[in-house]
């Protein structure tokens, strides 16, 4: 199975597997994604990554990986995507969809599953996130962000001191 983005590209899908699948890619999301990583700025990996969340709202917001000259002070698209989304949503933010995409030189469609920071962001917004990124097998692969990020940090902030 494979699925045809608006840009005219084909991606494979795979097929349904414990824990990982990619019942429908949503192609909506990354579309939006495709067109945030064209401004990304990446000089120094030269990797350019989009993302775009969907909100329970229904609106979609989009961020892109923006390096930095000091490296440790580059941010990722995901950041970026939801930091917008906040920003627009305030107190209301619930993130219901996101989407990751990259492309390295002249390649698209390019491996990027969200780093382990990112998992974590994602996770502050909803648990049961579906999350659609592209493996190394070169197929869009779906999962929820608790999947996506077993043992996550938590802790009681609540709790009396
Ligand atoms: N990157 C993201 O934007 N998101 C991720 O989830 C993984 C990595 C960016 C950070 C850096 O600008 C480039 O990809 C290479 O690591």
């Amino acid at each position: 199975m494979s699925i045809r983005f608006r840009g005219g590209t084909t991606v494979p899908t795979k097929p349904k597997k414990t824990g990982i699948s990619t019942p429908t890619v949503d192609s909506e999301l990354f579309d939006c994604a495709k067109r945030a990583c064209k401004n990304s700025y990446a000089p120094y990996s030269r990797f350019r990554v989009g993302a775009a969340v969907r909100a329970a709202s229904g609106k979609i917001y989009t961020g892109t990986n923006v390096e930095n000259i000091a490296y440790p002070l580059g941010t990722c698209a995901e950041a970026g995507a939801i930091a917008a989304a906040r920003v627009a949503e305030g107190g209301n933010l619930v993130l219901v969809d996101v989407a990751v995409y990259a492309e390295a030189g002249d390649a698209q469609h390019v491996p990027c599953t969200p780093c382990g920071g990112c998992r974590q962001r994602i996770l502050e917004f909803g648990k049961n996130v579906r999350v659609q990124f592209f493996g190394t097998d070169l197929c869009c692969h779906e999962v929820t962000s608790g999947d996506l990020l077993p043992f996550s940090f938590e802790f009681d902030s609540k709790a009396e001191q």
